[in-house]
């Protein structure tokens, strides 16, 4: 019996005894294509090829490929009994949070410390959760992070597969998302820009801090591929992977991000911003976002979280630049806490990687979908019939 193959990239399905090498509309790797219609195999189990219908599956079947690195727990927080962080001494990163996971915990437990005021009383209405970001009209203020490495975890997804699911399961739900740039990313191979030139430009590089030659031809590349905008991780600079595999990463000036913010036409990003004083040195380096990120905790022990030093920075930059603020969301409930400080965008790091994983860009899509579900609920229940309707106000 032929057996129904589905590419959770591109979405192609195709009749064959056995699976083809290769999805033979887009080329993703055989890794991305699932079995589709074969209800038999109970997508739980750690056989299972198939075709995931809902959100709870795709986490299903992340949980299966990534076992040993993310047990894709129903919270993901950081504990440190959690598989990413016990068993994290003196191997790779992996998903978890670095050194003790104080500052990935810090993300989860700053914004558990926020709670929502509930406004009933009024008008009823349909939020409009519709939002503007570096030129481009999004469906919602959530977009994907730029979490990188993934397709080094295990055999689960390629990495340039890992970049295509992201952009197209986010472009597919109205949003960006924003690629990352990692040890094995080099000029000849670069996965993000690879994808992003395959996927039209529907995406932001975001480089670690290299040197300015490699940058300024990072950045020629992205322009060239049509990309909205282009940015850094300042917070790369502390990358011991990076120099590990020869890849020199920098502290950066204000002179060297103003030569960067003048050599591109397009807005730039910069991402790792934790105190009002580096958000002002981006101001004068004339960046048009600041990126208040911690980097999922990853990349310096003992931080506050996110959520505990948006409100200094918005105060200190508020009007200047767009502010957008990552770090431990989980739901739609999580992003509204981070808009109400003052974020004008948040973005979902870990939550992509496990929805790839599982589902490919369909995973993407249908946790997109999830968070735009909540934010909504949240935005009826708090009141907020737009994103300008969005304060500390909804802080109880
Ligand atoms: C495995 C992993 C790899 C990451 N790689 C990058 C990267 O290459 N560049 C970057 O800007 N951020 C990177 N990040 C950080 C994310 O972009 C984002 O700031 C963070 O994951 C948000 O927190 P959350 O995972 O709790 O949502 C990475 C995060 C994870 C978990």
């Amino acid at each position: 019996m032929p057996e129904k193959w589905f590419c959770t990239i591109c979405y192609h399905e195709e009749e064959t005894f056995s699976p083809p090498a290769s999805c033979p509309q887009c080329d993703a790797d055989r890794k991305s294509l699932l079995q589709s219609g074969a209800e038999q195999v109970d997508p739980k189990s750690s056989q299972s090829t198939v075709r995931p219908q809902t959100l709870e599956e795709v986490r299903d079947l992340a949980r299966n490929r990534l076992k040993g690195i993310c047990a894709v727990y129903p919270h993901c927080d950081g504990r440190s009994e959690r598989i990413c962080q016990r068993e994290a001494y003196g191997k790779p990163i992996g998903i978890g949070g670095v050194g003790s996971g104080s500052s990935f915990r810090a993300n989860i437990t700053a914004l558990a410390g926020l709670r929502l005021k509930t406004r009933l009383i009024d008008d009823h209405f349909e939020p409009d959760t519709s939002f503007s970001f570096c030129g481009i009209e999004l469906s919602m203020p959530i977009m994907g992070a730029s979490p990188s490495g993934v397709g080094r975890f295990n055999d689960s997804i390629t990495e340039y597969d890992f970049c295509r699911a992201t952009i197209r399961g986010c472009r597919e739900t109205g949003t960006l998302t924003w690629r990352g740039d990692t040890w094995f990313y080099t000029q000849n191979s670069f996965p993000s820009l690879d994808a992003l030139e395959k996927e039209g430009g529907f995406g932001i590089p975001i480089f670690k801090p290299r040197s300015q030659d490699i940058l300024k031809s990072l950045i020629e590349r992205a322009e060239k591929a049509n990309c909205p905008a282009v940015g850094v991780d300042l917070d790369g600079c502390g990358s011991t992977i990076m120099t590990r595999h020869g890849q020199q990463v920098y502290r950066k000036s204000v002179r060297e991000l103003r030569e960067l913010v003048k050599f591109t036409s397009l807005p730039f990003i910069a991402k790792g911003i934790m105190t009002p004083e580096d958000g002002e040195a981006c101001v004068e380096a004339g960046v048009q976002v600041v990126a208040v990120s911690n980097h999922g905790g990853r990349v310096l022990d003992s931080t506050p979280g996110v959520a505990e030093v948006l409100p200094q920075i918005v105060e200190r930059l508020g009007g200047k630049v767009v502010i957008t603020a990552d770090g431990g969301i989980r739901t739609g409930f999580d992003a509204l806490k981070l808009l109400a400080l003052g974020a004008d965008g948040v973005l979902v790091g870990r939550d992509i990687i496990r929805a790839a994983v599982g589902g490919g860009s369909l995973g993407v899509k249908m946790h997109m979908e999830r968070l735009q579900q909540t934010l909504k609920r949240a935005m009826v229940m708090t009141g907020c019939p737009d994103l300008s309707h969005i304060d500390t106000e909804i802080i109880a």
